[in-house]
């Protein structure tokens, strides 16, 4: 069962380098690791999901993408596997990210014998998890994952766990309520000394025989460590030099430790496995995979203006999003989440967000316009609110009919459109009645201008039309609300030029239309095979075209014709083009920096790329059949608003993933253009991202650790580099949860130099564990010269001092099954207590595909669950699963094919009074 999915490669960020436990490199590293365990439960979690669906679970291949379809059980259609790419990505990164930011500190790699401090590390990161995916954080959930996995599997490599010969995993590591036994104290010498660095084992024989636990002492900037303590070993460890020399660090396979190597990443694979099975069994098989990118992808997003003069525009919306969720239910566009924020003047949100489409008609009928004037609104904020609470590479629309009161939050804006991927398109309508003289400087004295430019940096539209026209431009909401959407091309020209723009169309896309924006627009439309058809014909052989205020909608007709298409425009009024499809063949990117140090790697990069380096971007390419049946051809950064263009070489990593390498960059603002060959259809495909981004001479590095504490300081130290303009920097530091920030808003940085500064955010006392906050670091030259920021997500945990499961005992199994399983059920019995710990929170059944029931009765002061499960024999394993107020998690398992023909009565059968409330197990969760 679990066999057949290790052959499942996905993004293996996999550069050839030494081998290592490194975060990249070949052979095993903590990527790879990490990929292992994490595709294999999703494996698991996906056939569970579909037994209890009582539906097949038979992927179509071995690809991510095939995986993908088959869980969510939509073999049909297309079902584009970015978004779980991404999802995987964000666990992968933060992993590898550990060796960066968290360098020196031994806790995070268990060295130095720190094993409390790493103990409670992984305990605090595991709670965070939980907490942020009940709160529905999945993003930051994903990158708390990353750093546990990490400090987890280095336990593996860099302590002697695998010398003293254990071959299972040490369990007590994800059991907060257990300690870590036998350590070493700091007085007691552990290793003998290896003047060739290379010994198999140097560990003293009086370890050995004590099964004493240690680690080794890393010397990164000082060879101290206290006497006889082993080293971890390798050249940037100073350590390892000094009496006893060498080290204990299975990092790196080598001829020496290749066995201790193999064992430590089996171990690090099976811990992986087990605290991932642990944050499943906490939040239930459903949530573990929305956590996991196992989702359809559509989110819907609205941000609306409510004052008095929306009401039609309320409307409208209310018009769409009903549907949208009417016309879209049972299909893989369903959306999958959906946000609403409302804001007027002077207040704006709260940010709604459910997965519950009735709910999302219901807030969203609940809106009515009232209050305000002609005076400005504040849009912005709202919007700052969408692009923090959407997931990454969201569509989200705004509709307004005034301008942006809050104009100073437009670099904050910026910076979390570029780091969020996410498009931005706004319907501005008119209070006064005509649209005919539509302009940047709207007709009502209304300046729109900061609208158009953050629909550009984000790839979005700004649609101007009367409030009467609105809903005939609301067209493109339906379009873009579909779990396949892409981009083939998007330009802006201002002023407008004449000029061709080819267009590569390829089989795999349907449903292709084109959007231009700008006033009196003239052009043509070329087919590969000659046929044309000018702007003055509206439905003409080549596509339908409906105009719409400053918009063209072309929806291209009978799209059979793959090929080189192209559009003349014949305009000098600026305009913009973007022409978009449906088709399972995309891309993810990311621009990423290299890292040194003992485990050198690759970092996203939290802000904009530097000024005079090369250009080094990540990309994962994906299609219905997985990377395998695509060829990358070429990838180039492209100027949107210009016609430079600068090619990138690319090396292929595994997986689909490439890394892309860009020098000279274009100085403006590009987007990412990707070319190559559909190997089934031996046609050729073209894809760009919308997101705009550009160089800068400034650096702006910050890294977050642990999780806030409710109503505790939380400092936050951060770096600003330039190699440009030196002087006074303007520091603006923004977060979208309104906690109070404390920060110096000028620092002084000088040419080729750095300088460092603390935001210190508090939460207020009363904030729930998983609530996340992005916080936003701006650096601004002098004289607005250059500047860049750092966008990080930080995470509320409250002191949990519960770390004690719930009890779960069978008393009661009869299982006696014939060899026909249909002929027969079986039924489990079993009692669960919380002791005297937060409280039982619910009980479901993780595995099995029979009833579940369960009653609470209060015996001596102590409530007890009793549960009762009952299958057909077919139906053979189950796992009933209880869950603690603090995440804590208790199970039961029973398999009758163990046991078959047993009955085991340990009580006396206790269903003739459980039988109150029978549950179809198909809901996953039972909440008590
Ligand atoms: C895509 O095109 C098909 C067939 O032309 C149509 O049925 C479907 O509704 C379109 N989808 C969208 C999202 O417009
Ligand atoms: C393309 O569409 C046209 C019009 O529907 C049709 O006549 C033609 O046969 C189609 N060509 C192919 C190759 O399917
Ligand atoms: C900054 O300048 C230094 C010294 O001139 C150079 O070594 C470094 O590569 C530059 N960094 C960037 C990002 O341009
Ligand atoms: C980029 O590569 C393409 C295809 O290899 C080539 O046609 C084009 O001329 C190149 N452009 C530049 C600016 O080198
Ligand atoms: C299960 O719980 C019930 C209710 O507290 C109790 O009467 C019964 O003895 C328990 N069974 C076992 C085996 O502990
Ligand atoms: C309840 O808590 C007390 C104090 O923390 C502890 O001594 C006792 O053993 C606990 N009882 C149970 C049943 O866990």
């Amino acid at each position: 069962m679990i066999s057949s999915v290790c052959v499942i490669a996905l993004v293996v960020l996999v550069l050839p380098s030494v081998e290592s436990f490194i975060s990249i490199g070949s052979g095993n590293t903590h990527v790879t690791i990490t990929n292992t365990a994490v595709l294999k439960k999703i494996y698991e979690v996906c056939e569970a999901v579909a037994e209890s669906e009582e539906r097949p679970f038979k992927p179509t291949g071995s690809s991510a993408e095939e995986l993908l379809r088959a869980c969510l059980g939509t073999n049909t259609g297309q079902v584009a596997g970015a978004k779980f790419h991404e999802a995987l990505n964000q666990i992968y990164m933060q992993n590898g990210l550990v060796d960066r930011d968290f360098l020196s500190s031994d806790p995070h790699h268990f060295n130095s014998e720190a094993f409390k401090e790493g103990h409670s590390l992984i305990s605090q990161g595991v709670s965070s998890v939980k907490a942020s995916i009940r709160k529905d954080n999945l993003q930051a959930a994903r990158e708390t994952l990353g750093k546990v996995l990490h400090i987890l599997q280095d336990f593996y490599s860099h302590s002697n766990w695998v010398e003293l010969g254990y071959r299972s995993t040490y369990r007590n590591l994800i059991k907060p309520h257990l300690t870590i036994d036998n350590v070493a104290d700091v007085g007691t010498p552990t290793c003998s000394d290896c003047a060739s660095g290379t010994c198999p084992n140097p560990l003293l024989p009086s370890i050995m025989k004590e099964k004493k636990l240690t680690s080794g002492y890393m010397g990164l900037f000082s060879s101290n460590k206290p006497a006889g303590k082993c080293s971890h070993g390798g050249d940037s460890d100073l350590s390892s030099s000094h009496n006893p020399r060498g080290g204990i660090s299975k990092d790196e396979r080598r001829a020496h430790n290749a066995a201790l190597h193999d064992t430590a990443v089996s171990l690090a694979t099976d811990a992986s496995l087990e605290l991932l099975e642990d944050i499943r069994g906490a939040v239930g098989n459903i949530d573990f995979l929305r956590m996991m990118g196992i989702a359809r992808t559509a989110v819907l997003c609205f941000v609306i203006d409510t004052t008095g003069s929306m009401s039609d525009d309320i409307a409208e919306a209310q018009r769409v999003a009903h549907s949208i969720i009417d016309n879209k239910k049972g299909t893989q566009d369903e959306p999958s989440e959906y946000i609403l924020v409302p804001f007027n003047d002077p207040s704006f949100g709260p940010l709604i967000r459910t997965t519950n489409p009735d709910k999302m008609k219901a807030e969203i009928s609940k809106l009515t316009a009232n209050g305000g004037g002609d005076e400005p609104e504040m849009c912005l904020s709202g919007l700052q609110l969408a692009l923090n609470g959407a997931p990454p590479s969201s569509h989200i629309y705004i509709f307004t009919d005034a301008s942006a009161k809050d104009i100073h939050l437009e670099g904050t804006i910026l910076a979390l459109i570029r780091s969020s991927k996410s498009t931005v398109s706004f319907f501005m309508t008119s209070k006064s009645r005509s649209a005919r003289s539509l302009s940047r400087q709207g007709h009502s004295g209304v300046d729109f201008q900061v609208y158009y430019k953050l629909a550009l940096a984000s790839g979005g539209q700004a649609i101007e039309v009367t409030k009467a026209n609105l809903p005939s431009a609301t067209d493109i909401i339906l379009d873009t609300s579909t779990s396949a959407l892409v981009t083939v091309l998007q330009r802006a020209r201002n002023p407008g030029r004449v000029e061709k723009f080819p267009l590569l169309l390829d089989a795999s896309l349907s449903n292709v239309t084109a959007y231009l924006t700008g006033t009196n627009l003239k052009f043509t439309l070329h087919s590969p095979s000659g046929a044309s058809q000018a702007h003055t014909v509206s439905n003409g052989p080549l596509a339908t075209i409906q105009a719409v205020g400053n918009l063209l909608r072309l929806q291209f007709k009978n799209f059979n014709e793959t090929g080189l298409w192209s559009i003349s425009m014949e305009s000098t009024n600026a305009y913009t083009i973007k022409v978009t499809g449906q088709s399972a063949i995309t891309f993810i990117y990311n621009f990423v920096e290299e890292f040194g140090g003992p485990h050198p790697g690759f970092a996203t990069l939290d802000g904009r790329p530097q000024n005079g380096l090369p250009a080094k971007l990540l990309i994962t390419i994906t299609g219905q059949k997985g990377a395998e049946a695509l060829k990358l051809q070429e990838v180039a950064l492209v100027e949107v608003s210009n016609v430079n263009v600068a090619n990138g070489t690319f090396k292929e990593i595994g997986g689909g993933g490439f890394l892309v390498t860009v020098n000279p960059v274009p100085d403006g603002e590009f987007v990412v253009v990707i070319k190559g060959e559909d190997k089934t259809t031996s046609s050729y495909f073209q894809r760009q991202t919308t997101t705009q981004m550009s160089l800068s001479k400034v650096k702006v590095n910050a890294a977050v650790g642990n999780a806030m504490v409710p109503g505790k300081d939380f400092k936050i130290s951060f770096t600003v580099t330039t190699n440009g303009t030196g002087g006074v920097f303007t520091i603006v530091a923004k977060n979208d949860k309104d906690f109070p920030l404390t920060y110096e808003n000028r620092l002084t940085v000088n040419t080729g130099s750095s300088a460092s500064g603390t935001v210190t955010v508090k939460p207020p006392a009363s904030t729930a564990s998983g609530t996340d906050v992005t916080l936003t670091i701006l650096a601004e030259g002098p004289g607005d010269a250059d500047s860049n920021y750092a966008v990080l997500r930080l995470s509320v945990l409250a002191e949990v001092t519960d770390f004690t499961p719930p009890k779960c005992e069978i008393v009661h199994v009869n299982a006696i099954c014939p060899n026909d399983c249909s002929q027969a059920n079986w039924d489990l019995s079993v009692n669960i207590t919380d002791g005297n710990g937060s409280g039982i929170e619910r009980v479901s059944i993780q595995k099995g595909s029979g009833k579940f029931s369960y009653v609470t009765v209060v015996e001596g002061g102590i409530p007890v669950v009793m549960a009762y499960y009952n299958a057909s024999c077919c139906s053979p394993d189950a796992t009933v699963t209880a869950v603690d107020k603090e995440g804590n998690v208790g199970k039961c398992s029973y398999s009758v094919e163990r046991s078959r023909g047993v009955s085991l009565s340990l009580s006396l059968p206790l269903w003739t009074y459980l039988l109150v409330s029978v549950f179809s197990i198909m809901r996953d969760v039972l909440p008590l």
